[in-house]
Parts: structure tokens; sequence; C-alpha cells
């Protein structure tokens, strides 16, 4: 999973731990990292310029991921963790064999421990990584290594949720109705275990637990992937040496950074500082330096 690197030339234990999604969603996984690993500095970017990422074609979610990486490399950070369900779907597996950083995705971690919870699975997820089947692919490859077991899976695009959560509606009557409808086909089919397979779906676990029959339990990889990520640190020499000195935290956006501080403060339980960043223009027309922002 870690890159080799020639010696001398592996990332600095003491750079901060890179955090991306589209928008606010990955700050459930930067909530996960801060409570595992409190010791880490992390610098977290959301692409809220381009968010919504779910309605994108594969082709596009690849070109944000590599600028929002090549721009990551240059902060420096050691590793990067992709807190978007629908990059890691679509664009991990590529960019892995392309950066020299180790980079963490969603999809297995999730998919790992839903099995270890049940066998009806049921996937909630943006509709990209719906149409990927990353999830229902998964777990046909984990359960390939245990044959006495056949876990199903169900996948139910949600597109409504991301654009009501980045408008700040956590609780408001389309999104209960969104969500009601969206579960119903999952229940049908008995389902006794829930992946929330987009990272801003946590943000809505009040409803979505008020939905769903107690027995269904509810899976957020992000917290499945941080605590894998715990141990790999220590694995591979990249946990932080100690009481890190100067800032903990770094919050950078491609959009408007004072609405992201509004909507991300009741999440985080403080008013962040955030600045707005312009990524990379990867794109072979721009000369090399320039920093032209793709629209
Ligand atoms: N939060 C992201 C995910 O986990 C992206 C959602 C979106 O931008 O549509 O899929």
């Amino acid at each position: 999973m870690i890159p080799e690197f020639a010696s001398g030339e592996g990332p600095d234990p003491r750079w901060p731990i890179g955090i991306f999604d589209s928008g606010l969603g990955g700050l459930t996984v930067w909530r996960a990292l801060r409570r595992q690993l409190p010791q880490e500095p992390l610098l977290y970017f959301g692409d809220t310029a381009r968010v919504p990422y779910g309605g994108r074609s594969p082709e596009e979610i690849l070109t944000f991921v590599r600028q929002i990486l090549t721009w990551m490399q240059a902060q420096p950070v050691k590793l990067v963790v992709m807190a978007c369900n629908t990059s890691s779907a679509l664009a991990l597996e590529q960019v892995r064999q392309e950066y020299a950083l180790p980079i963490f995705g969603l999809i297995l971690p999730g998919a790992q421990a839903a099995l270890a919870q049940g066998s009806r699975i049921g996937v909630i997820a943006t509709a990209a990584t719906v149409n990927s089947r990353a999830y229902s692919k998964a777990i046909q490859e984990y359960s390939a290594l245990n044959p006495k077991r056949c876990p199903q899976c169900w996948e139910q695009a949600c597109p409504e949720f991301v654009p009501l959560i980045e408008a700040g509606e956590l609780n408001s009557p389309d999104l209960r109705r969104a969500a009601e409808a969206h579960l119903q086909p999952l229940l049908q089919q008995r389902i006794d275990t829930l992946i929330y397979g987009c990272t801003h779906y946590p943000l809505l676990d009040p409803i979505l637990r008020s939905l769903l029959p107690p027995s269904v339990r509810r899976v957020d990889p992000g917290v499945a992937l941080v605590g894998s990520l715990a141990k790999e640190l220590g694995l591979w020499g990249l946990r932080h040496p100690g009481t890190p000195t100067g800032r903990q935290e770094r919050f950078c956006v491609s959009g408007d950074p004072e609405r992201f501080a509004r909507l991300a403060t009741p999440w985080l339980g403080f008013r962040p500082q955030v600045e707005q960043v312009e990524l990379p223009d990867l794109s072979p027309s721009c000369a090399p330096g320039c920093t032209k922002q793709e629209q």
C-alpha cells in the first residue's frame, strides 16, 4: 500500500496528513482522525468550487483528483486520505500508480467493515460511486476469500443528499422525503447492514437512523479507514514523533472560505480559519508553473 522510496526521499513523519473531499463531507473523516490520532497535524482540502462530484464523469473526477494530489504533494504532506468515496471508487487505483505518495481510500475499509457485521449489505452513495459498482466488487472479492459466506449487496444512489447538505440543510422535509424514498428499496431487500458510501452521509445519521429498523447496522467507512490508518502509520514509520508545535490544522478550499467556515463550525466544534487556494492546471496547454484554475 505504501510506495517505495529511494533512501532519504520518503515523507517526513512531521509533515501533516492530507485529507480531501469535494466539500464538507470529508470533515466526518477529519473528525475520526482527530479522535484517533490527536498528535497528527492535518491539512484539509474541500473542492467547494466544484462540489458535488457525484454527478460528474470518471474523467472529470480523475482530473480533479490529480490536481488536488499535485497541490498536496507541494505543501508537502506525508500521505493522503481520500475522504471521498467517489474519488476512491473512480480514481484511487490510477493515481496510486502515478504519485510517490501513500494514498488511502475508503472502499476496501468500508467493504471489510460491512462484511464483519452482516451479509445483506445495502450501500447508499453518489450516482458516480454506485455506477462504478466499487462496493459490490469489493464485497464480492472479499467473500471469494471466504467461500462459506455468500454476501449480497444492493447499491442506491442518493443524488439529493450532497447538494442539500452543502446548502446547510441537515434536517429539512425535502431531505427526509429523499431519505425515505432511497432507503425503501434497500429495506425491501431486508438488508442487515448499511454502508454510508459517501462521507457526507454520516452528517445525516440522526435522520437515517430514525428511518432504519434498529437491527440494521450502520457502517461509516471513514471510521474503518482511520482505524487501519492508525496501524499503518506505525508500521511504516510515519507516526508523528512527538508533541507537534505550531498549527495543528489547516483548512483550504477552492470556493468561498467564509461559507465553508460557517457550515463547518457545528461539525468541528470550533470556527476554522479557512484559506482559499488555487489548484494547478494540469492540462497540456498550460505552461509549466502556470496555476490557472480550471472552470
Ligand atoms: N463526499 C464525497 C463522497 O464520499 C463526494 C460527494 C459529492 O461531491 O457528490 O462521495
